[in-house]
């Protein structure tokens, strides 16, 4: 029996290698079969545009990157013809059954979420989309009877909530309308750090880019911020060691590591060689599907007619629950 396997991206940026190790290779990965377990899925991949339209919040700007993360996925591997590509406001279903949970989850429940505590720490006064934030993806991922969810590290308390919803929901509703989901998040590459050290993030303009070029690869390696206190210690940079075991197994570093106890520009500069030698193929690739928008734009009508089936579906499960049907 295949299980549903359900995750999205938000377009406010060019992915970086954090997004692609920590999550969108594994939504390729499983697509194809190449799980931990024997495991087939039905996989369901989308852009999560009305979560992204808390940061963006101009038109041509939206439409692009909605249009360049679609891309991204394709180029990763991504096939509409063995997953559903789709975007989130294709699919009235999302925010309907988002407005539903809101009934029933509290507000305090909402304050003890990361994201609002972060927002709240630094004083920010968040809009209540930002707020809501967890409610709509509890609703994204419910909808598809959705057995997993890989994502980072960072999404887990987001996962739990989704399950926290629906156990509520079938309990005041007493049914068994929503399935409970669980993260599927790999240990090694849980937080991929960024070049100052910290978590790689779009916020902290600490990337490499996904896609990019050879010269931003070496931009971006050669500011990586260096310590000698890295793992046989002695002359071994953590941050690089750390960012190249993504790129090449620990044992097959070893010896150039070895080698070159203590000289960074050697090590950067292996560390550019083998960044650009995987990151090439996917940029060409992506070039190539650059210049059929069309494709990208059929992509995304196909998955929405496919989606809005299973969404409207569960949907009206939940509104015969709740006595509006
Ligand atoms: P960002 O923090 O750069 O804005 P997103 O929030 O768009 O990233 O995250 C998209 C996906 O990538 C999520 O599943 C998230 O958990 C994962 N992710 C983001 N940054 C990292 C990272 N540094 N390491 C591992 N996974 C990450
Ligand atoms: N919150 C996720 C992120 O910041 C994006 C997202 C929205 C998502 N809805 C989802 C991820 C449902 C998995 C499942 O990356």
């Amino acid at each position: 029996m295949k299980k549903n396997l359900l995750s999205g991206v938000k377009p406010t940026g060019r992915p970086h290698i954090g997004n692609y190790f920590g999550a969108m290779k594994q939504f390729v990965d499983l697509q194809d079969g190449r799980g931990q377990a024997s495991d087939s899925y039905d996989c369901h991949l989308f852009v999560a545009d009305y979560h992204a339209l808390n940061l963006i919040q101009d038109a041509e700007q939206m439409r692009q990157l909605t249009l360049d993360l679609v891309l991204d996925y394709l180029a990763i591997g991504l096939d509409p013809k063995k997953s559903i590509i789709f975007k989130q406001s294709d699919v009235p279903a999302h925010t309907e059954l988002a407005w539903i949970f809101d009934t029933i989850v509290t507000m305090p429940y909402l304050m003890r979420a990361h994201a609002y505590k972060d927002a709240e720490a630094k004083n920010k006064e968040i809009n209540v989309g930002t707020f809501n934030y967890p409610v709509l993806m509890a609703a994204d991922i419910l909808l598809y009877d959705t057995d997993v969810v890989p994502v980072g590290q960072d999404q887990k308390q987001h996962v739990e909530y989704a399950r926290d919803i629906a156990l509520k929901f079938n309990h005041i509703f007493k049914s068994e309308t929503f399935k409970l989901p669980e993260p599927i998040i790999l240990e090694s590459v849980a937080t991929v750090p960024g070049i100052d050290g910290r978590k790689m993030s779009k916020s902290y303009n600490n990337t490499i880019p996904l896609f990019a070029t050879r010269e931003e690869i070496q931009k971006a390696v050669m500011a990586i911020v260096t310590d000698s206190g890295g793992p046989e210690a002695g002359g071994v940079p953590t941050n690089v060691f750390v960012m190249h075991k993504l790129f090449k197994s620990e044992a097959e570093l070893k010896p150039l590591y070895e080698t070159n106890a203590g000289k960074y520009k050697i090590l950067k500069e292996a560390l550019v060689e083998d960044i650009d030698a995987f990151i090439k193929p996917l940029r060409e690739r992506r070039e190539k599907l650059a210049s059929d928008v069309k494709n990208v734009i059929k992509v995304l009508e196909d998955g929405a007619n496919n989606a809005n089936i299973k969404a409207n579906a569960k949907l009206l499960e939940a509104k015969k629950a709740i006595g509006v049907i």
